[in-house]
């Protein structure tokens, strides 16, 4: 399996598609992700597009939908819920399919869905992906971070390199790191594996959470490693599932 990580979706490749994709979004879409799917939603449909998820969310029966979603760490006018992973809980999400949009994370989602194999990656699911990972074995996996608008994501590079070293340990003659990027994720993870909720701090999007709200519960849902055992996978393109 060679591992390639990239930092937004604008650095991946056009073409061609890997054997997997693994989008990446801790603070927090793809935690919140996992959470909703943890918690009994019945998918997640994420839209880079407002107005393709409010079309799409009209056709669909209102006691069973949820809109969740930000823009700038805020969450959307007219949206039942922002995109806190703590918000997501079973009496809210349990049965619903949740048209979900994010400033970054739904565009790395659009950019890899044509991907035979996409999952997605927080800290809590960790494990969780590197064991469906070692199970299928693809060849080609790309790990895609979101970032902010076009910028690295240190909490993102973080958990790439939470999933290289995971992987790395239980099979190190199967694994490469096949671009630069990857490699200094691992070294990242390495230099903060001990405390990755006070990395989460340190990066500039948690000073952007702090300064816009209380969102200290977040930080501690979103660095609590391998803590899930969810599988979020694409069933059809922008629909995730618990697999
Ligand atoms: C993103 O898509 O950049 C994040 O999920 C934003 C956030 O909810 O903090």
């Amino acid at each position: 399996m060679q591992l390639a990580y990239f930092h937004v979706a604008a650095d991946a490749p056009e073409k061609p598609m890997p054997d997997a994709a693994v989008v990446i979004d801790v603070l927090r879409a793809t935690t919140t992700i996992a959470w909703a799917l943890h918690n009994g939603a019945e998918a997640v449909q994420t839209f880079a597009d407002l107005d393709d998820l409010r079309s799409s969310a009209s056709k669909w029966n209102p006691s069973k939908r949820l809109l969740i979603g930000e823009r700038g760490g805020q969450k959307l006018k007219g949206f039942d819920l922002g995109n806190s992973p703590v918000a997501v809980v079973p009496e809210l999400v349990k049965g619903k399919r949740l048209f979900m949009s994010t400033t970054n994370g739904t565009k790395s989602l659009q950019r890899v869905r044509e991907a035979p194999m996409l999952l997605t990656l927080s800290l809590p699911n960790r494990s969780a992906i590197a064991k469906r990972l070692l199970r299928e074995k693809p060849t080609n996996i790309w790990i895609l971070g979101s970032g902010w608008e076009g910028s690295y994501s240190l909490e993102d590079s973080l958990a790439a390199g939470a999933l290289a070293a995971f992987l790395l340990n239980e099979a190190n003659g199967l694994v490469s790191l096949v671009n630069d990027e990857i490699t200094a994720a691992f070294s990242l993870w390495n230099q903060w594996k001990h405390d990755p909720e006070a990395c989460l701090r340190e990066a500039t999007h948690g000073k952007r959470l702090v300064g816009i709200g209380d969102h200290d519960a977040d930080f501690k849902c979103c660095a609590d490693l391998d803590s899930l055992s969810v599988v979020p996978s694409q069933k059809e393109p922008g629909i995730l599932v618990p697999s």
